[in-house]
């Protein structure tokens, strides 16, 4: 059986999850549950980040102690994973002892590899990014990537050799082409790592909320090097079984504000330490508001539970996989999520089950099939379901395109509807209505077991409609009787108000 180790980020506590952050989340479990459906051994890791500067300001400005805030916001996020049918087989925080203790045996073995020496960090750091920042980068003391203003700091740290690793690391991306994906987020690393590494400060000695670093008492490990040992810890590593059975992961996710850190950092930490290294490191764009990225200093966050309450989880599932290509930033607009729900989800799929099952519903007949659908499906969209599954499998295991996935599966939705309208069944006679109902519930049928990766919950009302228990990939082909017990439910999606 193949295994599957997928991982999100971890995410900081300074603050609740915002929709930026559910995006992350919502395609790692969209593939976590497509390889489960081809009967993968499946790891979906999520977690929280929960040291650090920035952590511990927030906590004070709450009025909290810095474990009770961390511990508030903790559950908020794993209320909106809940809400949002996010299917993670664990959940890590950086202040689990067992990986503080991993951190701890990590830094020691770049400690015995020479990789750590004492110096004196003088330069910028941005506390809300938690990230060193050359002199250079730096243009009117504001951060290169966030955009908020930079500190200047000058103290005592630990060094990193990571300038050590430059011709390992180019090495390498030659031998692994497809490390970084997209492309053009792995040669803009490539470029950086060819024009010359620093080496990285790997303690702090301005926050105890942290890892007390080994070697020396007054410092406490860098947020970013404790951070990234979550994806081995939580395997339990060393030594663990699950460590032995997932390791190197398949998939880390990650935005594009952190692929340096994951294309480049995390592979030289494990250089050092003798870990193998990932396969592959997806790199997506980012969620806007009014063209500014999502973030508390601008007020302009989208709050995830909030939405639900008016739009179902799997119509804001829907949205964000769809809207844009995972790689391009896409800026979010209530009215084009309410006009997305609408259009594909209720007038399409949600008016496609209703139809046919208020249909199949009365009927009493055979269902059974000529397959006829699949020459019509292929004259109408220009596809059949095989060639569907095969491409939404490439969608998913290759190009990472869910915005096309959905619109193809939104295009064989279109043409069922476009059958039945041709067909006209209910003017049709018993045996040839038998068959125009399976041309339409057993593609159906197939195009569930699609959307129980997407959209689950939907999925499963579909199957439930159709009276058919859900199913994995294996069964998806059509079979010339359908046996499932139709009886038609309530409406998959509600029609929303559009707001300008
Ligand atoms: N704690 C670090 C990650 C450590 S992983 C070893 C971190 N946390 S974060 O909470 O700031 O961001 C987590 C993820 O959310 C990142 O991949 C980031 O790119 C993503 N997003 C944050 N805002 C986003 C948008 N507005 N849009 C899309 N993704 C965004 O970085």
């Amino acid at each position: 059986m193949e295994k599957f180790y997928i991982t999100t980020p971890i995410f900081y506590v300074n603050d609740k999850p915002h929709l930026g952050t559910a995006f992350t989340v919502i395609i790692a479990d969209v593939l976590a549950r497509w390889h489960r459906l081809k009967k993968e051994k499946v790891f979906f890791l999520t977690g929280t980040d929960e040291h650090g500067e920035k952590i511990e300001k927030a906590a004070k400005s709450a009025g909290k102690s810095t474990k009770e805030f961390v511990d508030s916001v903790v559950l908020q996020f794993k209320k909106a994973w809940e809400k949002l049918d996010i299917s993670y087989d664990k959940f890590i925080r950086t202040t689990d002892p067992k990986h503080e203790e991993a951190v701890i045996r990590f830094v020691k073995l770049l400690w015995n590899n020479g990789d750590i020496y004492k110096g004196e960090y003088i330069g910028w750091y941005c506390v809300p990014d938690e990230t060193f920042i050359a002199d250079s980068e730096v243009k009117d003391e504001k951060c290169p990537n966030c955009g908020r203003p930079v500190e200047r700091i000058k103290e005592e740290a630990y060094f990193f050799r990571l300038s050590r690793y430059k011709d390992r690391l180019l090495g390498f991306y030659e031998k692994n082409p497809d490390f970084v994906i997209p492309d053009f987020r792995g040669k803009e690393v490539i470029n950086r790592v060819k024009a010359g590494l620093n080496d990285l400060d790997i303690t702090r000695i301005s926050t105890t909320w942290g890892i007390g670093f080994p070697f020396d008492k007054k410092h406490t490990i860098y947020v970013w090097l404790d951070a990234l040992t979550n994806y081995i810890s939580a395997l339990d590593w060393p030594g663990g079984e699950k460590f032995d059975e997932f390791w190197p992961a398949d998939l880390h996710i990650v935005g594009k504000d952190i692929n340096w850190f994951h294309s480049v950092v995390w592979p030289a930490f494990l250089m050092s330490a003798g870990v193998s290294i990932p396969k592959s490191i997806l790199v997506h764009g980012w969620w806007t508001v009014s063209g500014a990225k999502m973030s508390k200093s601008l007020k302009n966050i989208v709050d995830p539970s909030e939405l639900t309450k008016t739009y179902s989880a799997d119509g804001i599932r829907y949205f964000l996989l769809k809207e844009k290509s995972i790689w391009e930033d896409g800026d979010f607009s209530e009215s084009a999520l309410a006009s997305a729900i609408n259009g594909e989800l209720v007038s399409g799929l949600g008016n496609l089950v209703a139809r046919v099952t208020t249909i199949a519903e009365k009927f009493k007949g055979d269902i059974k099939g000529n397959d006829e659908i699949d020459e019509y499906m292929y004259k109408v969209c220009g596809f059949d379901l095989s060639s569907l599954i095969k491409k939404v499998d490439d969608c998913l295991c290759k190009t990472y395109r869910t915005d096309i996935a959905l619109k193809d599966i939104m295009s064989a939705v279109g043409c069922l509807n476009k059958y039945i309208t041709d067909k006209e069944p209910w003017k049709l006679a018993s045996a040839e209505l038998g068959n125009v109902l399976y041309n339409v519930l057993e593609p159906l049928r197939i195009i569930s077991i699609i959307l129980r990766s997407f959209l689950p919950e939907t999925a499963d009302s579909i199957f439930s409609q159709i009276g058919v228990e859900p199913q994995d990939l294996e069964k998806a082909k059509m079979e010339q009787h359908f046996t499932g017990k139709v009886k038609r439910g309530k409406n998959l999606f509600r029609l929303v108000e559009i707001s300008v």
